[in-house]
């Protein structure tokens, strides 16, 4: 199937509930265009989820994808072991189907971007 850029998806997200975001146990559905990120839409919908460079580096706004699938097209660093953990960067992800992801995984991630000697794991686990 040909995506058009008028595709939207329907984005799950799921705040844990030991997060210490606003929203902590809460699920929240949004449509997501098929060129917009997961963060943008986020935010449009007033969902706000954490981020810092917002260009696919820093790793601040690591997430789980539990169902679905996404790109990303614009991520300065996104390592084959980050998509075969099943970590997506929210920030340059663009949905690819009915999607849901788990927010607030920074620390994880960086444990796994350590333990596969990627950056900035050791880098942050360490200071
Ligand atoms: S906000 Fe920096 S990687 Fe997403």
């Amino acid at each position: 199937m040909t995506q058009s850029s008028n595709e939207t998806w329907t984005v799950t997200i799921v705040v844990p509930a030991e997060s210490s975001l606003d929203g902590a146990g809460e699920t929240f559905e949004l449509d997501v265009n098929t060129d917009e990120t997961i963060l943008a839409a986020a935010r449009a919908a007033g969902v706000w989820l954490p981020a810092d460079c917002q260009q696919g580096w820093c790793t601040t706004c690591a997430a789980r994808l539990v169902d679905g699938d996404v790109v990303h097209p614009n991520a300065r660093r996104y390592f084959d072991e980050d998509r075969e953990a099943g970590y997506v960067l929210l920030c340059t992800a663009k949905p690819r189907a009915d999607t849901t992801v788990v927010v607030d995984q920074y620390d994880d991630f960086l444990e796994l971007r350590a333990a596969n000697d990627n950056p900035p794991g050791n880098s942050k686990l360490d200071s």
